[in-house]
């Protein structure tokens, strides 16, 4: 008989959301829109923006030091891998992880980053997990971080009123308790390439004066087709992971599915027949952060006290790529 291995826990979590406010009125004096079409059709209100002189990994970074702050004896010095994922680097190279460990003092720490567009926290977080259930490695900090404003098209009113930036991070450790992140299931369809992407600035149309007129290195997306895509998939992936543990729907006293619009979260929750008063919602103050915005729901559940221990907690994200992700976290 092998020994058992240890589960991951998430023992810590932190957030930053800049102070910047846009709302949907201040929107309505950028494009040709109306408030009550943004609240009705995607359920935000308002979304937070960096400041100019801000970027992911200084987000990242201040995310991170409110995790460490909640791991009582914990400090930066004694992190074994940082993952960061985003969509929104502050170089091609070197990693935002590698910036978040030289502003954290993290020496010790090895660094990458990682892109899954919006399931990248989970995608982070599954990854994380392994190291430690290998007992590769003791602590995890795990970041997810995204200044989306940069590659948003401000003129287009199909996007940029549905973005915002932030960042969000956890640590992880080994417990040999039966709780902790207890299932991952990870998916993607690279057919779908061309729903959502920033077509310009990388190796296939390195930037230039021509993909800059043309608006290349902002968000395109065929919003209709994503949010069919999303509906389904987040469906599936939901129903796959709670199968493969042996779990009903009625077995999840959370659900938090990934923000890019209420609607899409309203019919996944009515498919899969859970209650809206199970399901964490933030879409309406800060918009669809990317990977961010399921852990930042994560940590200001964590920080209300709202989890009790034990609650089974899923999580449901999809995005570019195509790709989806699930876990099931037990608190
Ligand atoms: O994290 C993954 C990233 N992306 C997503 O999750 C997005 C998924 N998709 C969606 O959330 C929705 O598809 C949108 C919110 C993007 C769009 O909602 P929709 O109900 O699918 O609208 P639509 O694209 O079918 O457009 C309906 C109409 C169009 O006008 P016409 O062609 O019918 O005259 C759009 O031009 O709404 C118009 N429209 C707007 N009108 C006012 C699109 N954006 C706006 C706007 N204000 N901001």
């Amino acid at each position: 008989m092998y020994p058992k291995l240890p589960n991951a826990v998430i023992c810590a979590t932190g957030s930053y959301l800049p102070q910047k406010v846009l709302t949907n009125k201040d929107l309505e004096k950028m494009v040709d829109t109306t408030s009550e079409w943004i609240e009705t059709r995607t359920g935000i209100l308002e979304r937070r923006l960096a400041d100019d002189d801000m970027a992911s990994a200084e987000m990242g970074y201040r995310a991170s030091l409110k995790a460490i702050e909640d791991a009582p004896g914990v400090k930066a010095e004694d992190i074994d891998l940082i993952i960061a994922a985003t969509v929104t680097p502050d170089y091609q190279f070197p990693s935002t992880a590698c910036l978040i460990q030289g502003k954290l003092g993290a020496k010790k720490a090895a660094c990458f980053d990682l892109g899954a567009a919006c399931p990248g926290f989970i995608y982070a977080l599954t990854c994380g997990a392994q190291f430690i259930k290998t007992q590769e490695y003791k602590l995890i900090l795990v970041v997810a971080t995204d200044t989306l404003s940069r590659i948003t098209d401000w003129q287009d009113r199909n996007t940029c009123v549905l973005f915002g930036d932030g960042a969000s991070a956890c640590l992880l450790k080994a417990c040999r308790e039966e709780r902790g992140i207890i299932s991952c299931l990870l998916g993607a369809d690279g057919s779908g390439e061309n729903l959502l992407k920033v077509p310009g600035g990388g190796s296939r149309l390195p930037a230039s004066e021509t993909t800059v007129k043309e608006g290349l290195h902002y968000v395109k997306m065929s919003g209709n087709e994503v949010f069919k895509f999303a509906v389904r998939i987040m469906e599936k992936t939901a129903r796959d992971i709670l199968k493969k543990n042996g779990l009903q729907v009625s077995d999840v006293d959370w659900f938090i599915p990934h923000q890019a619009n209420i609607r899409i979260i309203e019919s996944v929750a009515k498919r899969l027949k859970i209650s809206m008063q199970k399901v964490i919602l933030n879409v309406q103050k800060y918009g669809n952060v990317s990977a961010v915005s399921i852990p930042i729901a994560l940590d200001e559940m964590n920080r209300s006290g709202r989890f009790k221990k034990g609650d089974l907690i899923l999580l449901d994200a999809f995005g570019s790529g195509l790709t989806w992700a699930s876990c099931l976290i037990k608190w």
